[in-house]
């Protein structure tokens, strides 16, 4: 087993046992999940996934089922920005299938398929409680909202330029202040 949590990690996992009486560290498994995969460029290798298990004192099944239960753990590598396209029925009325064709073009046809730079990976996601603002993508942490064909790629050629990006709606609401008060 070659993962150990750096100095960092470790400082946020503490914060994150402090949490939990001594007795019950094991609830403290999906914030240990969530270090050791910021940690280890945003996926979970078995590697990973051992280490959270030894640290919490869990059987390596246990911790697993967690990791498979919930989609935001990510059991194979990602792009440096993982995109992740909802595409639940409020997202799919709104046109959700315009933001995976920009992606499918920009990215890769295939989901999850890592670009040759390392740079994009992209997988269609359930519901990410941004419906208000639909159709939406994650990208890493932040939200991008109110989407279509064109924004979904402008997005995605900034991130290829380094170009900076507005997160939240892409139609200038705030919240999800009504469209026509958009400004
Ligand atoms: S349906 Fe897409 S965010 Fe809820």
């Amino acid at each position: 087993m070659s993962f150990a949590f750096n100095e960092k990690s470790n400082e946020l996992a503490n914060n994150a046992l402090a949490k939990y009486p001594n007795d019950r560290k094991q609830s403290a498994v999906m914030p240990f999940l969530d270090i050791a995969q910021r940690q280890n460029d945003n996926w979970l290798s078995q590697d990973c996934i051992e280490y959270v298990a030894n640290q919490l004192e869990m059987p390596f099944i246990k911790v697993w089922e967690v990791v498979t239960f919930y989609t935001m753990y990510n059991t194979q590598p990602v792009g440096k920005n993982f995109v992740q396209v909802c595409t639940t029925t409020p997202c799919w009325l709104r046109g959700s299938e315009h933001v995976v064709r920009a992606c499918k073009e920009i990215i890769s046809e295939n989901p999850k398929n890592v670009s040759a730079d390392n740079l994009f990976s992209w997988m269609e996601v359930e519901c990410l409680g941004a419906c208000v603002n639909a159709p939406m993508i994650q990208i890493n942490d932040d939200f991008y909202e109110d989407l279509n064909y064109e924004t979904t790629k402008n997005i995605l050629l900034s991130l290829i330029d380094g170009k900076p990006l507005q997160v939240g709606s892409q139609i200038g609401r705030q919240g999800s202040k009504g469209v026509s008060d958009a400004k």
